[in-house]
């Protein structure tokens, strides 16, 4: 007898917007990119989107020079959102922020120049962030008593389990400006994540989505919001482009999905009733494939051949 089969629902869905790079009003990034107008079409997006959306997580580069105003004209877009989600902001440090504005108009914490590192719960899911900015620097870098502080917090299995949250990626990037700019010395962090609960990594920083592996966990690099690297520069070029974008982050019980969304102006290819679609896809378990394989005429190869070079 054939049974439809099962569809599997996430058990929380995370935003994840990276490297907004919000300038101060009146201000182009470059001279030509109006990344807060980036950042309101993302916010729309995720609200048109009707998404129950369990947390935003902006991992870093928040703004391009790290001034208090380019971090109220963040805040004033993504808080009315978390708002009308119901949903928490999570901040994550980039090495175009700076601290002290950081703490004071995101966190309305004291202004310290200390690591911005936090924990944060959803349900039964822990987000763990690391701040792995060192001022002055373009790369990344955690140091012992970062490390020593994760290594404790992991040391308590979370329900759901854990994200960690960096804006350097610990993996490599294919682009070398961005290779030079990576987490220094991943290894160290390979260490203490290694057979804990942490189920995905996930940064920023690249502006080139990427999916790697540390320690076997695995690592997502999400695009940015406000502008994208081109890893088919032409030999020996990096080449940015004109592109936008943010991830979506799925954890099911048995599995994270990280996927990217882009989100530049674009025309619609079509718009169709979903459920509408679904009754038209092929829901049969596989037993009953497999029993349908197990039946059908056996076709020579060369026959088969034949018929692949035909079609
Ligand atoms: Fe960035």
């Amino acid at each position: 007898m054939t049974t439809v089969t099962s569809v599997r629902t996430p058990r929380h869905t995370l935003i994840q917007l990276s490297d907004t790079h919000i300038v101060p009003d009146g201000e182009l990034l470059y001279g030509r990119v109006d990344t807060h107008a980036n950042l309101e079409s993302a916010a729309h997006a995720v609200a048109d989107s009707g998404i129950a959306v369990a947390g935003l997580l902006l991992t870093g580069d928040l703004t391009d020079g790290g001034s208090p105003a380019a971090y109220r004209r963040l805040r004033e877009v993504v808080e009315p959102l978390a708002r009308q989600l119901h949903a928490p902001v999570i901040y994550a440090m980039g090495n175009h922020d700076e601290r002290a504005a950081f703490r004071s108009e995101l966190l309305s914490a004291e202004p310290t120049t200390e690591p911005c590192d936090s924990v944060h719960w959803i349900s039964g899911l822990r987000i763990v962030v690391l701040d792995s900015t060192t001022p002055g620097h373009e790369s990344g870098y955690l140091t012992a008593s970062q490390l020593a502080w994760l290594r404790d917090e992991l040391a308590r299995p979370a329900p759901d389990g854990t994200v960690l949250v960096l804006h350097h990626p610990p993996i490599p990037s294919p682009m070398l400006v961005v290779e030079l700019m990576t987490l220094r010395e991943p290894d160290r962090l390979a260490q203490v994540v290694a057979g804990s609960d942490v189920r995905i990594i996930l940064s920023g920083h690249a502006h080139h989505a990427s999916c790697g592996l540390l320690a076997g966990i695995p690592v997502w690099v999400s695009p940015a919001a406000a502008f994208g690297a081109d890893l088919l520069s032409p030999v020996g070029r990096a080449r940015a482009l004109r592109t936008s974008a943010c991830s979506r982050i799925d954890i099911y019980s048995d599995t994270v999905v990280a996927s990217v969304v882009p989100l530049a102006p674009t025309e619609t290819l079509f718009d169709n009733d979903e459920s509408e679609m679904a009754r038209h896809i092929d829901r049969t378990p596989t037993t009953d494939r497999t029993s349908a394989i197990d039946q059908a005429p056996v076709i020579d190869q060369a026959s088969a051949r034949q018929g692949q070079a035909a079609c």
